[in-house]
């Protein structure tokens, strides 16, 4: 009666990795329990999230080595595995599932950068962008709910925004990672897309000096004066203050991302005995509502809502 913050299944996304072939399911190693799967799998992952009350999934994914080049050009493949994957999904189970699709290069570059890059290896701002936008409108035409840019580019936000009303797709929404953070705790989440083997110096040049806590606001700012309907921090635990300040002071919703390195180190103290699975993730997640999260991508978002349905 006097609880004040309140956590259910309805508050979270479920990230999934989609990979080539049928009926495959490839382990991650630097993320166990969680494996990449071919769109059929997919479908059925998705039917699993209805089923325990889940709105959302996230897609990633994972490019064959082949299909990537040094401009990413593939992302804006009507038929590559992530628009195969939107509209099986789709077709599937229709609106009982949102799908929320990042925005981003670095699963179809040779380089593993988020953008196009210049002779020194430095990435692009307006020219990503202008790639950016076709690659938002190619995940659209596909039957992608909610566009999250993660990439990081000034002024992709407001060029989506505009090339979504111009391409008939004026109710797809856009979650921007708008204080997105040059992090360490992405590590397994590059394994699993397969760009880690790939990357070439690191993202400092666009991702968020840890530092800084009045630039995630003026970020935020950006995304929603361009358009932005709700924002995200990212990675999560380490950066509640910021959650804390976007939703203290902005009206737009928040979601904070657990990534992937936060989860393997709720995985890797779980197998060492420092404390109880089920318990450090009910409790991580609590927190990330506590801070003011509408809602929050959780790697665990399946053992989650499994135990918060008892
Ligand atoms: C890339 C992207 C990353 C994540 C989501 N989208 C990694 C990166 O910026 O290198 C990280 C997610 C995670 O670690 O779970 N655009």
């Amino acid at each position: 009666m006097v609880r004040e913050t309140m956590l259910s299944p309805a508050d979270l996304i479920w990230p999934l990795f989609v990979t080539e072939g049928e009926a495959v399911e490839e382990p991650i190693l630097s993320l166990p329990g969680v494996s990449r799967w071919s769109v059929d799998q997919i479908v059925v992952r998705a039917a699993e999230a209805i089923d325990l009350g889940i709105p959302c999934i996230a897609l990633f994914p994972n490019t064959q080595p082949e299909r990537r080049s040094e401009d990413g050009e593939e992302a804006l493949n009507p038929d590559n595995l992530m628009c195969r994957a939107i509209r099986a999904i789709k077709q599937a189970h229709g609106d009982a599932i949102g799908v929320l699709t990042d925005v981003a290069l670095d699963p179809y570059t040779s380089h593993g950068q988020d953008g196009l890059i210049d002779d020194a290896g430095y990435v692009l701002n307006d020219e990503t962008v202008a790639v950016l936008v076709d690659q938002a409108i190619n995940q659209a035409n596909a039957g992608a709910d909610i566009i999250a840019p993660s990439d990081m580019m000034d002024g992709r936000i407001g060029a989506i925004r505009k090339a979504l009303e111009m391409n008939g797709h004026p109710n797809v929404q856009i979650m921007s990672y708008a204080a997105k953070y040059a992090s360490a705790f992405y590590g397994p989440f590059r394994d699993a897309v397969g760009s880690s083997g790939l990357l070439k110096g690191n993202k400092k040049t666009y991702q968020m000096d840890p530092a800084n806590s009045d630039e995630a606001m003026r970020e935020v700012a950006m995304d929603i004066a361009e358009g932005a309907d709700s924002v995200m921090v990212k990675p999560g635990l380490p950066y509640l203050d910021i959650v804390r300040r976007v939703r203290d002071q902005f009206d737009v919703p928040v979601f904070a991302y657990q990534v992937s390195g936060e989860y393997a180190m709720i995985e890797a103290a779980a197998a060492a005995g420092a404390g109880d699975r089920d318990a450090l993730v009910l409790e991580t997640l609590m927190a990330f509502k506590r801070a003011g999260c509408s809602g929050i991508l959780t790697y665990h978002a399946a053992l989650a809502a499994r135990l918060l349905n008892g």
